[in-house]
């Protein structure tokens, strides 16, 4: 059986094939309790800190709620309020927060960051999203397409846009290790890093999957069963960039003309949200009043269109955050 207890979720790479399928089959399960009313108090006493650098509106809710929904206590925390890397060190933090809470969530800049603290601590950490990875975005994700598909054998998964950011990164080497083939199509300027990409080259290797990252988006999508897309500029990037990054990515919108060029009736889109597919935020109000754009990297219409997962995939954060957290903090397997 997977050796989940005690360990930290700081990436998918630290874990096997069949340990991120039984992640992925345990939030199933869990989503099924939770539909029905059957208690799972796995955490019960435990106490638990989520601490954040980045804003986050999914990945927040679902921590706090799942860790409540198991029974345990929840603490929130923004970066401000702690000395954290401005007056003590993350290690030193880490010691104190690892002799009073059972767990730590953790949303920042640096991978390096998550990492010490797991280190340090001695307790469980998860990773909320550093600018590397998102590992806890994939277990959601690839949850949504199991249940979705039934199957994640065969399925191949194409990312439009900025793919040299945290969830791209992760969807290459997260589908490379569970043998979901995955395409990438982005200018060049913005195709994964090579490290990442030989890393999942050594994954694909032993999975079986098909990688195949180009600029050209027709092929990327051709009989693709899954289109994903995130924005075009990822939390920590500098907003001066917007126009460089709208006149780059455009080419690569995720609308009903490259959904069209799947020629698969069945292809779901998915978004890690939050997205940009209409006026309604601040941010996008600017950016039309700059640059004339209505929507960025998805359309309103195939947002909210019928091949649209979205607010399903949003909804697994929870299950599946719920699913890390018990396996790693509880007694389950
Ligand atoms: N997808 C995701 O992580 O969303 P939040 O930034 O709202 O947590
Ligand atoms: N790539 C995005 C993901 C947000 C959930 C970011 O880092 O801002």
């Amino acid at each position: 059986m997977a050796g989940f207890k005690g360990k930290s979720f700081l990436k998918t790479s630290d874990y096997t094939k069949f340990e991120l399928e039984t992640l992925i089959d345990f939030s199933i399960e869990l989503k099924h309790k939770k539909r029905h009313q059957l208690p799972h108090p796995y955490l019960k006493g435990k106490n638990i800190a989520l601490i954040f650098e980045k804003p986050s509106t999914r990945t927040r809710a679902a921590f706090s709620v799942a860790a409540k929904d198991l029974g345990a206590h929840v603490d929130t925390y923004s970066a401000g309020d702690f000395h954290l890397g401005v007056k003590e060190s993350i290690a030193d933090t880490a010691q104190v927060l690892g002799r009073m809470y059972d767990g730590i969530e953790f949303r920042g800049f640096q991978q390096a960051h998550v990492e010490t603290l797991s280190l340090a601590s001695g307790v469980p950490v998860w990773n909320g999203l550093t600018d590397e990875w998102h590992p806890t975005q994939m277990i959601a994700d690839f949850m949504t397409l199991k249940e979705h598909f039934g199957t994640l054998e065969g399925k191949t998964l194409t990312y439009v846009g900025d793919a040299r950011n945290n969830v791209a990164h992760d969807l290459l080497v997260t589908g490379a290790i569970l043998g979901v083939n995955i395409h990438i199509a982005a200018p060049e300027s913005a195709q994964p890093d090579l490290e990442v990409q030989h890393l999942a080259e050594t994954f694909a290797a032993k999975s079986g999957a098909q990688l195949h990252i180009t600029n050209n988006v027709q092929e990327a999508v051709y009989q693709t069963d899954v289109i994903y897309t995130d924005v075009w500029l990822s939390m920590g990037r500098e907003t001066s960039e917007w126009g460089s990054r709208i006149e780059l990515m455009l080419p690569y919108q995720v609308n009903a003309e490259l959904l069209a060029q799947t020629h698969q009736p069945h292809t779901i889109v998915m978004h890690c949200l939050p997205a940009f597919h209409d006026l309604e935020t601040k941010t996008a109000q600017t950016l039309y009043q700059q640059f004339g754009v209505e929507a960025m990297e998805i359309t309103d219409e195939v947002f909210n269109g019928k091949h649209s997962v979205v607010f399903e995939q949003a909804e697994n954060r929870l299950h599946s955050i719920k699913a890390i957290l018990a396996a790693t903090l509880g007694d389950v397997f």
